[in-house]
C-alpha cells in the first residue's frame, strides 16, 4: 500500500463535510480517558468506520469515534479509540490519525496513554509527562515513500515532546490532587505485558514507563511539525516490580479510580494551552 497525500486527504474532505469549523486541539484518548468525551460540549459524532481511508480499532475498551465539540471553550477533536501495531496494523498506517488532525488545522495534540510504571518511586494512579521515548522494537511508522506535503525525508525529534506544553502540563498538576512526574517512555509492542527482564533492562536504558502505544502517533506529529503534548497515566507497577502477576484487570481497574481526575486535569490544560505560542 502506498500512502499518498490524497489518500489521507480523502479522510478529512469526509470530515469537513460535516464539521463546520477547525478545531484547535486534538486529543487521543488511551484507555484512561473515557470519561473526558463525555465532557465534550455540543458533541458531533463520526464512527471510523464511516470515514474514507482510516482505521477501525478492535479493542474492546476503544469506542471507535471521532468526537468533535467544545472543551473549556476551546474548539477540539477527540479520538475516543486508538489504533496500536498489537491489533496487526503496519507501523506505516498508523499515521492516520494524526495525519488527519493536521489536514484539519488541529494546532496542537495530546496523547492520553495508559503504562505500566518502570520507576520505583512512581505510583499506581501517578501521571507522567513524557519528556522523551525509546522505541527499539520495529521501524519507523515514516518509512516508505516520504510524503513531503506532511515533512521532509529526515527530521529532527529532539523536540518531539514540545517543552512548552510540557511545561504548562507541570504548571498545571500544581495545586491539583495527582501526582505529576515527568519521565521517559519506553515502548514494548505487546499485547502481551513485558517480562520482568525486559522491564529491567528498560529501567537501566532510561524508560521510566512502559506502553504499547504513543510513538507512532508521536513520531507523525514530529514528522509534520505538530506540537505534542503526551500523558501517561501509571496503572500498575510494571511487570516483577512487585512480587505479583500482572491483569489487564488491575489496569482498568486504576484508569477507572483515576480517570474523573485525570479528564479535569486535561481539562485544565487544555483551558490553559492558549499560554503557549503554537
Ligand atoms: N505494560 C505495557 N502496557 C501497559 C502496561 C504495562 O505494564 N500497563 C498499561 N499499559
Amino acid at each position: 500500500m502506498e500512502y499518498t497525500y490524497e489518500y489521507f486527504k480523502k479522510s478529512a474532505d469526509y470530515v469537513r463535510q460535516i464539521v463546520p469549523y477547525t478545531p484547535e486541539v486534538a486529543i487521543v484518548l488511551g484507555s484512561c480517558l473515557g470519561p473526558f468525551a463525555d465532557t465534550i460540549e455540543d458533541p458531533i459524532v463520526i464512527d471510523y468506520k464511516d470515514i474514507p481511508n482510516f482505521l477501525v480499532s478492535t479493542v474492546a475498551s476503544h469506542a471507535g469515534k471521532l468526537i468533535f465539540g467544545t472543551v473549556a471553550g476551546r474548539k477540539v477533536v477527540c479520538m475516543s479509540g486508538r489504533f496500536h501495531s498489537y491489533e496487526g496494523y503496519d507501523f506505516e498506517q498508523l499515521v492516520i490519525p494524526v495525519r488527519l488532525f493536521k489536514l484539519l488545522g488541529v494546532k496542537a495534540t495530546i496523547l492520553t496513554n495508559a503504562a505500566g510504571a518502570v520507576n520505583a518511586s512512581y505510583r499506581p494512579g501517578d501521571i507522567m509527562v513524557v519528556s522523551d521515548h525509546i522505541k527499539l522494537n520495529g521501524h519507523s511508522p515514516l518509512r516508505g515513500k516520504n510524503v513531503d506535503e506532511f515533512g521532509p525525508r529526515f527530521f529532527d525529534v529532539s523536540r518531539m515532546y514540545t517543552p512548552e506544553l510540557r511545561r504548562l502540563a507541570l504548571d498545571c498538576a500544581a495545586g491539583s490532587d495527582l501526582t505529576v512526574h515527568e519521565g521517559v517512555y519506553f515502548f514494548f509492542p505487546g499485547p502481551q505485558f513485558e517480562t520482568p527482564a525486559e522491564i529491567r533492562a528498560a529501567r537501566i536504558l532510561g524508560g521510566d514507563a512502559v506502553g504499547m502505544s504513543t510513538v507512532t502517533e508521536a513520531l507523525t506529529a514530529a514528522h509534520c511539525g505538530m506540537p505534542l503534548l503526551c500523558l501517561s497515566v501509571m496503572t500498575n507497577m510494571a511487570a516483577g516490580v512487585l512480587d505479583q502477576p500482572l491483569t489487564s484487570e488491575e489496569v482498568d481497574e486504576t484508569a477507572k479510580t483515576i480517570s474523573t481526575r485525570f479528564s479535569a486535569y486535561v481539562t485544565r490544560i487544555i483551558d490553559r494551552i492558549g499560554e503557549v505560542e503554537l
